[in-house]
């Protein structure tokens, strides 16, 4: 009974669904030596180089004595108290290199590529490095997220995208805006400007998500930019999953959970972490839980729906052989444990697949009335077709004329449905899937910012500091 306490404290300390911090990885800071072509802070000797062409926001923590500086285009120096440059003529033999460091180019960092976000389900979880894996689609905010930039750093993003860009909330140097109009003002700032740019309009203060049993991330309309540029890894297992949201085919498994209204996602997120990854035998696994739309197919061809359900990914770190067969075992326990608690965790039934090529269908419990259902339906559909094409054959039974309309052509050329399983898979439309989304296309919120916005000359260096001009975002 112990289990069932937890779950209700679960339920107790996190009220809102599958929300999570997403905190942006790369910084333009001046002190991250990763920042720098020689791979250290420059100092003593050094001159320093910023891309003439290029725009950025950098944070200084602390003094810097370098030999001179050629400036950006357009930039800014956020400075810290103390923080500084100071020009050592002859430069300082101690340190340095006596040749260029140069600040690395950070134009091409996209708002989209997964690999430049981690996810954490509070901002403790975050400070402490416990993050949270998930599939690449959902690396990226979603809009009910929270999106960090950490505090004490600037950083440039590019935002670009076809359709609006849309999350709960956004901190920039440890000031959180929930509302749009506030973060508006920021975005039309110097610093606003440097940091963020591209052609979406980036809107914040959504509701967030308050459907206890999750919420769709939503981020499928901007795959190809998601996906574009992960690189997969070759697979060593005989059946390679696709989870949804995924760039890549996986070596693991998958387990579908139906539930009712009574599912709460988070309290069931923690069970998994309680019950399962907390046990040494699992520690090594990747686990992902997501709300998603799953396509319904009769026949495992046809399409005639969507539905919600809870997508958990499971993957280990083994390699060749013995590639997902922990985490099909993790399946195997969820599975069992739905079949045990299910009910009192409003689930109401469970599949998994694995790469091994095993699924739940031999072990299904809960599900078994479903799959029987299934199996009659499609029993029928295909003994319908077979007299029908008999019929047809035999001229007995006429097919209509079809009227020439461009999306019925297709149907036409597989008029040959005696070849089942052929061509016929590819005749069919799905309004749900294939409807291109009417989003509006925004012009762009940054293509009116002015050249040289802010003059940087040798002599005056504008400089934004938070802890002195909070006042700054908000004019
Ligand atoms: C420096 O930048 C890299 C990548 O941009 C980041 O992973 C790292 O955490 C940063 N280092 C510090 C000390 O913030
Ligand atoms: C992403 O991929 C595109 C094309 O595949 C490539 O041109 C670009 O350099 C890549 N960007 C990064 C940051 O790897």
């Amino acid at each position: 009974m112990a289990l069932q306490h937890d779950v209700l404290l679960f339920l107790c300390f996190f009220p809102f669904a599958n929300s999570l911090y997403k905190q942006w990885i790369p910084d333009t800071n001046f002190e991250n030596a990763t920042n720098w072509d020689k791979g250290s802070i420059p100092c003593g000797s050094d001159q320093v180089v910023f891309l003439a062409h290029r725009k950025v926001s950098v944070y200084v923590e602390t003094a810097h004595a370098i030999t001179g500086m050629n400036l950006p285009m357009d930039g800014e120096f956020i400075l810290t108290s103390g923080a500084g440059f100071s020009v050592r003529d002859g430069g300082d033999p101690g340190c340095g290199s006596g040749i260029t460091a140069q600040f690395k180019d950070c134009e091409s960092l996209k708002w989209f590529d997964p690999s430049l976000w981690v996810a954490a389900t509070t901002v403790e979880d975050l400070h402490r490095g416990t993050y949270k894996f998930s599939v690449h689609e959902e690396s990226v905010p979603c809009w009910f997220d929270d999106v960090v930039f950490q505090e004490a750093t600037s950083f440039r993003v590019d935002v670009s995208s076809n359709h609006d860009v849309n999350v709960k909330s956004i901190s920039v140097l440890g000031k959180k805006f929930t509302s749009n109009s506030e973060f508006s003002n920021f975005l039309s700032s110097g610093s606003g400007k440097l940091q963020f740019h591209g052609s979406s309009s980036l809107n914040i203060g959504g509701a967030g998500c308050s459907d206890n049993t999750g919420c769709v991330c939503g981020n499928s309309v901007n795959r190809d930019k998601i996906c574009a540029n992960v690189t997969c890894e070759s697979l060593g297992c005989r059946k390679p999953l696709l989870p949804v949201g995924h760039c890549c085919h996986v070596c693991g498994a998958i387990a579908n959970v139906q539930f009712s209204s009574d599912f709460n996602f988070e309290s069931y997120r923690q069970r998994l972490q309680h019950l399962f990854l907390s046990m040494h035998k699992y520690e090594s696994i990747q686990l992902a839980m997501s709300k998603v739309l799953q396509e319904q197919r009769l026949l495992g061809v046809i399409p005639f729906g969507s539905s919600q359900e809870i997508q958990v990914l499971l993957l280990d770190q083994n390699m060749g052989q013995d590639a997902g067969k922990l985490a099909e075992a993790l399946a195997r326990d969820i599975a069992k444990d739905v079949h045990n608690h299910g009910s009192n965790l409003g689930i109401s039934a469970v599949e998994f697949k694995a790469s091994s090529g095993a699924s739940s269908s031999d072990a299904a419990g809960n599900s078994a009335g479903l799959v029987a259902s299934a199996v009659l339906g499609s029993l029928l559909v295909v003994s319908l077709l077979a007299v029908i094409t008999v019929l047809y054959r035999r001229g007995i039974v006429k097919l209509p004329r079809m009227p020439r309309i461009p999306s019925l052509s297709k149907w036409k050329n597989s008029s040959d449905i005696g070849e089942l399983g052929g061509p016929m898979d590819q005749g069919f439309v799905n309004p749900m899937f294939d409807k291109p989304t009417m989003m509006p296309v925004e012009p762009g919120l940054y293509r009116t910012e002015t050249v040289n916005s802010i003059a940087l000359t040798q002599s005056g260096v504008h400089f934004v500091n938070p802890v002195y001009d909070e006042s700054d975002f908000n004019s």
